[in-house]
């Protein structure tokens, strides 16, 4: 599976996922912009073909700035790829602030709004394009404690299949990854742990995986690898499960 020549963008860049991705579009031979809160996060990828941008991406100004230098510089944008997120600590909702529901909704959902939205713009004229939104298994196979987290995921999924019908017509696909609990710092956010924790994930997560191991991050980058690539050509509107059985 190539994707020689083609202009990705990759939000998150600089998170656990976000790096496996990245990592694998370049083998593949892709152009990657990657774009993260800030530029330090993404100073382990120094190869020709990667860009790094400092934006919060709920900052439209900022991302619409970015997608035209991208447009500008490389005459294209084939893919985006909306890899950023945050986690919610497991939480009674008679303990969540508006203001929490409101954060996680904004970062998980928001987000993907106004990435698509640039995107779009410059697909569209094309007539080509791919976009992947790495959603959560949880949005269908939920936890206690992590409502806001859910539904913001749950969002993700119907904005994609929303996205996937509207956007056919100008042969841009839109699919969706829900990844099982992954080998990240963000898995241990979930029951309120600072980065890593191999007791809880082992005690906690990978037994609620049916395949009996954690995610891996490149898990998720051969996955999206794969909705990127022309060999998926007839996938839109899809919800991958890279979850090893979790959401059975
Ligand atoms: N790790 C898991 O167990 C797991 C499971 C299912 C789904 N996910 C989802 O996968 C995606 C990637 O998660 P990860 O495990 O790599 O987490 P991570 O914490 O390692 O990476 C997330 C990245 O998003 C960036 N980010 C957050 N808010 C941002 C903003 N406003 N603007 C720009 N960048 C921002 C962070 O700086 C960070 O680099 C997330 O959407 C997450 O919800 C993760």
């Amino acid at each position: 599976m190539k994707l020689t020549d083609k202009v990705i963008v990759v939000t998150g860049a600089g998170g656990g996922m976000g790096k496996a991705i990245v990592s694998q579009l370049l083998e593949r031979g892709a152009f990657v912009v990657g774009i993260d809160l800030s530029v330090d996060s993404m100073n382990g990828i120094q190869q020709p073909n990667f860009v790094a941008k400092a934006a919060d991406v709920l900052n439209e100004e900022r991302v619409s700035e970015i997608f035209a230098e991208v447009h500008q510089e490389q005459g294209k944008i084939d893919g985006l790829v909306n890899a950023l997120g945050i986690a919610q600590a497991q939480t009674p909702i008679e303990e969540v602030s508006l203001d929490q529901w409101h954060r996680l909704m904004n970062i998980n959902a928001t987000s993907l709004f106004i990435t698509c939205k640039q995107a779009v713009k410059y697909m569209k004229p094309k007539n080509k394009g791919s976009i992947i939104t790495i959603a959560s298994i949880s949005a269908v196979r939920p936890r206690p404690g992590l409502q806001s987290y859910i539904a913001s995921k749950g969002a993700a999924e119907s904005f994609s299949r929303a996205m996937a019908i509207e956007l056919a017509p100008h042969s841009i696909r839109v699919n969706t990854i829900h990844p099982g609990p992954a080998d990240t710092n963000m898995l241990g956010q979930f029951t309120g742990e600072k980065g890593d924790n191999s007791a809880m994930k082992n005690d906690v997560f990978k037994q609620s995986v049916p395949l009996g191991e954690l995610i891996q991050p490149e898990d998720i980058a051969s996955a999206v690898v794969y909705l990127l690539s022309d060999n998926a050509r007839m996938v839109t509107g899809a919800t991958l499960h890279v979850d090893g059985g979790r959401g059975l």
